[in-house]
């Protein structure tokens, strides 16, 4: 059986009931993806609740005052995240008639959105099949391979790209991404992984050389 296959069968039982996950809302996935950049999802669940009840759609966001933009978001830091919220919440709703545009390469020209987020918003509003790759997909990728290119150099960045793309399931952009996301945030922890109880055990090449513990390869700059 192939990586996406078990990994998408581990997710259907193992899967948090996270509120993004059930809309194809480009503006509403932006938003929690934007909050949940360098935070934990129960820190940034109470600030997406608040922001969705508060700004529904992009254009609620687009015409509030700054300040009370700035306001709901204290406590989350990173306060250049909330700026250009609004900037870009603006943007689409002013110039695009708020409709996101509906591809990675369009959405990455807005402020604030890197390769990240603009695959995860293409892939979970608009099934575009382009992998994301954060932390946790590095640490998962670089375990089940046995990668050990440091994930925060120039080629580890190409190549975990690559990888990443590599094992995805096409068919399934947007719960293949959801999936190996919350494998790496579940199960193959940066910290006391469940090996033991992995439906990968058998092919993961970090468990099988012994090197959980060492994987991934972070240089320290
Ligand atoms: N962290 C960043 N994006 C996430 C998502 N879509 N689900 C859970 N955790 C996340």
């Amino acid at each position: 059986m192939d990586f996406s296959k078990r990994l998408l069968d581990w997710y259907e039982t193992e899967k948090r009931d996270l509120p993004w996950r059930h809309t194809k809302d480009p503006y509403v996935i932006w938003l929690s993806e934007i909050i949940l950049q360098q935070t934990q999802v129960k820190q940034g669940l109470p600030y997406f609740q608040k922001f969705i009840k508060r700004f529904p759609t992009v254009h609620n966001l687009a015409k509030a005052e700054e300040d009370e933009v700035m306001k709901l978001w204290q406590g989350l830091g990173y306060y250049s995240r909330a700026r250009n919220l609004h900037f870009t919440a603006k943007y689409v709703s002013e110039t695009l008639k708020g409709k996101f545009p509906d591809n990675f390469k369009q959405l990455k020209i807005l402020k604030g959105i890197g390769d990240y987020t603009a695959a995860a918003i293409a892939s979970f509003a608009f099934d575009e099949p382009v992998a994301v790759v954060d932390g946790n997909v590095q640490r998962v990728v670089s375990r089940f391979l046995g990668i050990h290119t440091p994930i925060n150099s120039p080629e580890g960045v190409k190549e975990f790209k690559t990888k990443a793309q590599q094992l995805m399931d096409v068919s399934q952009p947007a719960a293949y991404n959801q999936a190996v996301m919350e494998f790496g945030a579940l199960h193959c922890r940066p910290k006391s992984p469940k090996c033991m109880f992995c439906v990968f055990q058998q092919d993961c090449a970090a468990y099988q050389l012994g090197k959980v513990e060492e994987l991934p390869v972070k240089l320290k700059k």
